[in-house]
């Protein structure tokens, strides 16, 4: 393919379009979840692995120590009911819930929602061989879209999953949006299990996100390169540098690039100027406070009817019923 037909067809992908609109703007930013390629997702299990990053453990501590609270909440009343989990990923941490569950001879479905076919192909497989007696159904596509399948493919009362403080990757007006659209795609009696990481000290949370090892910065400056094979750009990675900051008064871990030199980048045919010491915002990690959980709850129409914690009190797994 000559560049101008390549270049052509890059502009048509909703990646560029999104590319251009948020480089074009004022202040410059990108989308997160464009970190995610292949090599994203091995960054980002490297993070987990990560000493300094928490969240992952903490969570799974709670998911392992406190199973039968959490599955209690999960089975009330013993009526079937379909477990959707959105953005299930390799399932590690729903999987102890899943085996207890089982244990427990809880009448359920468990349906994975995730964009990625790959997963959902995975899950389909690989749980019910390690799970035996799982009912598995995993949807491949947007999570809303998705949520309206399950509907319809049963009237069973829906508890969801949305674990791993995933919530805290949307601005707090944006997560307020989205829960309130969640809970119109649910009916009144339904749970929400929502893993959502706590405002601690703030040097803990800034380490989270800025590990000695380097990995966070690679998994920032990854999206530079996903960029320059996916989009015909030509950022240099060495004059970009990852800057994390924690404000503790707001509760927001922002990460951004910051170019260090003057310089033009070219992506496509469209050309981006960069002043020294500019920043491009990347990502949002939002904490929130026990009391901020469940007023994102009430304000989108649920009610906390428990609050899981983990024994440093750094991450939250909060049940949400709809009312
Ligand atoms: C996926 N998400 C909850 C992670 C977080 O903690 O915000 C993504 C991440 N970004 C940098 N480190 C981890």
């Amino acid at each position: 393919m000559n560049t101008e037909t390549l270049n052509h067809t890059i502009q048509n992908t909703q990646f560029y379009k999104d590319v251009i609109a948020g480089l074009q703007a004022s202040p410059k930013h990108l989308q997160s979840k464009y970190f995610y390629d292949a090599t994203g997702d091995k960054l980002f299990q490297q993070i987990m692995d990560c000493p300094e990053y928490y969240p992952t453990n903490c969570e799974l501590e709670i998911f392992t120590q406190q199973t039968r609270e959490i599955c209690a909440s999960v089975i009330a009343d013993g009526s079937p009911f379909d477990l959707i989990e959105l953005g299930a990923g390799d399932a590690t941490k729903s999987t102890h819930l899943l085996r207890y569950l089982l244990q427990q001879k809880a009448k359920f479905t468990y349906m994975p929602i995730d964009i990625s076919a790959n997963t959902i192909t995975y899950l389909n497989a690989a749980l019910p061989a390690a799970l035996p007696g799982l009912e598995i159904n995993g949807l491949n596509g947007d999570y809303f879209d998705m949520l309206k399948k399950a509907a319809q493919l049963s009237d069973r009362r829906k508890v969801v999953l949305f674990l791993g403080s995933n919530v805290g990757n949307m601005p707090v007006a944006e997560a307020e949006a989205f829960c309130r659209e969640l809970r119109s795609h649910l009916s009144t009696g339904d749970r929400v299990l929502i893993g959502v990481d706590l405002k601690k000290n703030p040097k803990t949370i800034l380490a989270a996100y800025n590990d000695k090892q380097g990995i966070t910065r690679q998994f920032n400056l990854n999206l530079l390169t996903r960029m320059n094979r996916e989009l015909n750009a030509d950022f240099d990675l060495d004059q970009f540098e990852h800057y994390p900051a924690y404000d503790p008064a707001t509760g927001s871990c922002n990460s951004y690039l910051i170019s260090l030199q003057q310089q033009e980048v070219h992506i496509g045919d469209t050309t981006i100027h960069f002043e020294q010491d500019e920043y491009i915002f990347m990502e949002v990690s939002q904490k929130y406070s026990l009391k901020d959980v469940k007023a994102l709850g009430t304000e989108a129409g649920f009610e906390t009817t428990a609050c899981f914690i983990d024994s440093r009190h750094w991450f939250t797994d909060a049940i949400w019923q709809a009312i």
